[in-house]
């Protein structure tokens, strides 16, 4: 086992401090149950973790209207790893853009935190086969790739960029630092796994793709072990459903890596099992498929995502690598068995709440220790 605590230089061991940021929908919910499986992991391994809770998105606008108080800032700025459940929802969506949850509360937080690189790793169960929108055929293939979404730039963040009554227009801008950075996370990934790079771009029109085209050829070549394919983003999104099991990284861009790893989410057949990890001067952990507003409050939302999420923290942030294989194992095992929320249950009358499953996955974990 990895060890975890670590020694300041006075010599005194340091319980590590986890920033736990629920937010908004179903956000609350799903961290719940992140955290019970986070206390199993406590009592087996004796590490304590602190974790110290703070407010964002339109919950935080509700309290102290903003969705990134200062106080959220200090702590996340103060902790080792944040772990985030999800922001927004239709009650905050009027508000001027700057202060609605996305803009003002998880843009800003991975701006102050520097988050540039958005790793979402997908899987397809063989348990859940018959789930995926996709033929079996298809999906029998096996289906194991991972997104490697550049999260600092693009139309998120270019300038310039305004709305007024008659015009509305974002600014897509790449330059050469912020794309040798994100392919470098894509190319070292793909060593670990079956060292297959797909860059997934527009550059038959876009310039700012031409550009990160021209970097990413660039950067292969220090990665001569490395298959390296560019993609249109329109093809990629084909393909995906076509062939996914061809696919091993895939690197892309801010806005074509929003779009597509919803749609690699898809592919086991709900957005509640993919996970998300963002790297950065400190990395933040959240589950890639958002709010869910219209199933928040009903204890029905699938934890799996959350959970999947505390296991990239485990690992990445805290280097308890076998504990997040352990995590993988028993939420796999747990599905295996029949213990399925709404979204992936057969059908809704076998289907369990959000509190079970996690209580499911707990047990789970517990047995296979
Ligand atoms: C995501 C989300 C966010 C994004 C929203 C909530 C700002 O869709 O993490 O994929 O667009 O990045
Ligand atoms: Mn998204």
């Amino acid at each position: 086992m990895a060890r975890i605590l670590s020694e300041n230089p006075q010599g005194v061991m340091v319980m590590p401090k986890i920033a736990v940021l629920p937010g908004d929908g179903i956000g609350p919910e799903v961290m719940r149950e992140a955290l019970k499986v986070l206390e199993v992991v406590e009592k087996k391994t004796s590490v304590m973790f602190e974790k110290v809770f703070g407010h964002i998105g339109g919950e935080a606008i509700d309290l102290f209207g903003d969705p990134l108080p200062e106080e959220t800032k200090k702590i996340c700025l103060e902790s080792d790893a944040i772990l985030l459940g999800s922001v927004g929802g239709p009650k905050w969506d009027d508000l001027p853009p700057q202060k609605r949850p996305e803009i003002g509360g998880l843009l800003a937080l991975r701006k102050m935190l520097n988050l540039y690189a958005n790793i979402r790793p997908i899987k397809v169960y063989k348990s859940l086969v018959k789930i995926s929108p996709l033929k079996d055929r298809i999906v029998e293939k096996g289906i194991d790739l991972v997104t490697v979404r550049e999260l600092s730039g693009d139309a998120y963040y270019g300038q310039p960029r305004g709305l007024d009554e008659e015009k509305g227009f974002d600014t897509m801008v790449y330059d050469r630092k912020t794309v040798e950075r994100i392919a470098k996370v894509a190319f070292e990934l793909a060593r670990n796994r079956r060292r297959r790079v797909t860059s997934v771009d527009k550059a038959n029109v876009l310039y700012s793709s031409m550009l990160w085209r021209n970097v990413v050829k660039e950067v292969a070549k220090g990665y001569p072990d490395v298959e390296l394919e560019h993609m249109y983003v329109d093809n990629a999104a084909m393909q995906l459903i076509l062939r996914p099991y061809h696919f091993d990284v895939i690197l892309t861009t801010n806005i074509f890596g929003d779009i597509l790893s919803d749609e690699t989410a898809a592919l086991p057949g709900s957005l509640g099992l993919l996970p998300s990890a963002s790297l950065g001067d400190k990395n933040l952990y959240e589950p890639a498929g958002g709010s869910a507003p219209d199933i928040a409050g009903k204890n029905i939302a699938n934890p799996v995502a959350q959970i999947l999420s505390l296991a990239m923290m485990l690992e990445i942030s805290f280097n308890m690598v076998e504990v997040a294989r352990k995590i993988e194992k028993a939420v796999e095992l747990a599905i295996e068995e029949g213990y399925r929320t709404r979204d992936i249950a057969e059908s809704e009358e076998k289907a369990i709440s959000t509190s079970k499953m996690g209580d499911a996955i707990c047990k789970k974990l517990e047995e296979i220790w």
